[in-house]
């Protein structure tokens, strides 16, 4: 089904949130990571960001975390925060449900991203997304995000984030 985005509301989401955001991205990372990286690793990234002990402190030191709302229904979700370098933020998720994909709806998550930054004083955004994740990729592209490096971080257990560092001045 295709939305106007005139029917999509951003909130600001609060500890009550938490297991529905964790829910859709369940969801989300079955339906689009199978391809990219491992279901073991699917795994291991889901239980390491997305308990709800992890969001909890999360939101509890700073990051944001806003809801996507469609029609009533959570299609999404954007977290991010900032950076211990002055003056930039850093956009740690950016997530909707595939039914919501195609319809703009992940560059205005994106935008207001970009406001709230704006009004918070940041002068640049910088995010990490894996090398084959081409959907994101394009979107972040179009949106005017510029390759920064290539970047090999470990997460533990054995499993690596193969990312690019994206920027974005503001
Ligand atoms: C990355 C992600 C958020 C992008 O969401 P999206 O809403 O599909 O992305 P966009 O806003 O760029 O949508 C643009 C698409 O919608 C179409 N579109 C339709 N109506 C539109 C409108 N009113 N405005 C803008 N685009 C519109 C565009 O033509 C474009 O289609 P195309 O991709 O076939 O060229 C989404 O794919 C996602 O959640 N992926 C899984 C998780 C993920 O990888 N997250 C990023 C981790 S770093």
């Amino acid at each position: 089904m295709t939305h106007n985005l005139s029917d999509a509301k951003i909130l600001a989401a609060g500890p009550e949130d938490l297991p529905d955001i964790k829910d859709i991205a369940n969801t989300i990372w079955y339906e689009h990571y199978p391809g990219i990286i491992t279901h073991e690793q699917i795994a291991y990234m889901l239980a390491l960001d997305y308990s709800l002990e992890t969001m909890t402190r999360d939101l509890a030191t700073g990051v944001s975390i806003d809801k996507l709302v469609v029609c009533g229904v959570m299609a999404g979700f954007a977290a991010y925060g900032a950076t211990n370098k002055e003056g930039t933020m850093k956009l740690h998720k950016l997530y909707l449900l595939q039914a919501f994909h195609g319809q703009g709806l992940g560059s205005l998550l994106l935008t207001h991203v970009e406001d709230e930054a704006r009004k918070a004083g940041f002068e640049s955004i910088t995010l990490n997304v894996n090398k084959h994740n081409h959907v994101a990729l394009k979107t972040y592209q179009r949106n005017g995000y510029g390759q920064q490096e290539s970047v090999l971080v470990d997460i533990g257990s054995g499993f690596f984030m193969d990312d690019y560092v994206m920027a974005k001045g503001l």
